[in-house]
């Protein structure tokens, strides 16, 4: 077992624990004596895959198990109320533990659930999908949708620790696997050449458990750093938005067509963002053509898999982004394979020029 130890927040401590098997060893992991009563929050495909290994291993705890249904759909405000409700007749107080198991989904609903209930009550996380393990389960940002409206109610908030059994992903289908490598392939672009040249050395899937513990946990690492070094996201954290700018418009547009998944929309951002830093001079022509020939590789999408008609509905989107302020973009581009700069400011036309080499117009 590979513990990692890190400070994310300034007020609080916790622990980022990574290995195998820890679903069963929990007890050596977390102390959950304190704790009065435990709701275990899971969604619909995860439950059947490991509530029991959770259930079977606590006997001795007060639990209650909350499976919501699996999918976005959940992140809802009518869901968060259902859970309220569930633990005040639970008569849960600051004593009791609220347990997330699942992907992003759970973690962001869980987590919000609990530093709202009663002005807050602690939370632990154990996440099961890449996505969550590189990036949702961490970083303290909790949250629901409204409507479509993207994590438009949530808050900071720090779970009391993160699990992560790099086992579950066996059981995760492959196109979330991928989709949630990313994810990764974006922190090796944004920080470390060597690592993004060993996480696309083979396909996602290709990983050993041993590789894997070491590949969450360079991303784990990188995240906490990067969150430390600037909790409220007027700086360097900046830098983990690469691909997202591209990505979270294409995303949203995805759904009017062909719904894609986060991380397969952030791969296409990267080849538009990656082709803005080669119109910079930041890449080379053969470093943009490697990361293509990469993203692909790893089974990931490269150019948006629906014809458009023109670019404005993408623009359109990419202007109202939140990241969008006093009228103009501001880009987290790679400077070099290996690093990434903040707040670039880059010409409409090459936005253009950048959009054109992941959309086919019809
Ligand atoms: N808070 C943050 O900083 C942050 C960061 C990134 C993403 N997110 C959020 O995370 C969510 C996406 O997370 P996700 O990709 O984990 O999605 P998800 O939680 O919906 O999980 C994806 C699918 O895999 C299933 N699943 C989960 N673990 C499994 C396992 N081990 N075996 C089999 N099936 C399994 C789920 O039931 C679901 O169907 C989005 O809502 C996004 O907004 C939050
Ligand atoms: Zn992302």
């Amino acid at each position: 077992m590979k513990t990692v130890a890190v400070r994310i927040s300034s007020m609080r401590q916790y622990d980022i624990v990574i290995g195998t098997d820890l679903l069963a060893n929990l007890a050596s992991i977390v102390d959950l004596r304190p704790y009065t009563q435990v709701l275990v929050l899971t969604d619909s495909h995860v439950a059947p895959l490991y509530l029991n290994t959770f259930l079977e291993h606590h006997r001795h705890l007060r639990i209650t198990s909350h499976v919501i249904e699996a999918g976005e759909g959940s992140k809802s405000l009518a869901v968060y109320e259902d859970i309220q409700h569930r633990l005040a007749a639970l008569n849960f107080d600051r004593r009791s533990l609220i347990v997330n198991i699942g992907g992003g989904v759970v973690s962001d609903l869980g987590g919000f659930v609990a530093s709202t209930y009663r002005r807050g009550v602690p939370f632990l996380n154990i996440s099961t999908t890449v996505e969550g393990m590189v990036d949702a389960s961490l970083g303290g940002k909790t949250g629901v949708n409204l409507g479509s409206y993207k994590n438009y109610v949530g808050t900071y908030a720090q779970p009391v620790a993160v699990v992560i059994d790099v086992t579950t992903l066996r059981t995760l289908d492959e196109r979330n696997r991928v989709a949630g490598w990313a994810e990764v392939i974006k922190h090796g672009l944004i920080a470390s050449r060597s690592y993004y040249e060993m996480v696309t050395s083979k396909h996602p899937l290709r990983f050993s458990d041993s590789e894997l513990i070491e590949i969450v946990t360079f991303s784990c690492e990188l995240k906490r750093s990067v969150v430390q070094e600037d909790e409220s996201e007027s700086g360097v954290r900046k830098i983990l938005n690469f691909g997202h700018t591209v990505g979270h418009a294409v995303e949203s547009l995805s759904y009017q067509h062909m719904p894609l998944l986060h991380g397969e929309a952030v791969a296409i951002g990267m080849v538009a963002e990656a082709y803005l830093a080669l119109t910079r001079g930041a890449i080379s022509g053969p470093e943009y053509d490697d990361l293509k020939a990469r993203l692909a590789g790893a089974g990931l999408p490269t150019r948006i898999p629906f014809p458009l008609p023109d670019l404005t509905p993408l623009t359109a989107l990419i202007e109202a982004d939140k990241k969008n302020h006093g009228g103009q973009i501001r880009w987290s581009l790679i400077s070099s394979i290996g690093a990434c700069d903040h707040d670039v400011i880059v010409d409409d036309s090459r936005m253009v020029e950048a959009l054109c080499q992941v959309v086919d117009l019809r």
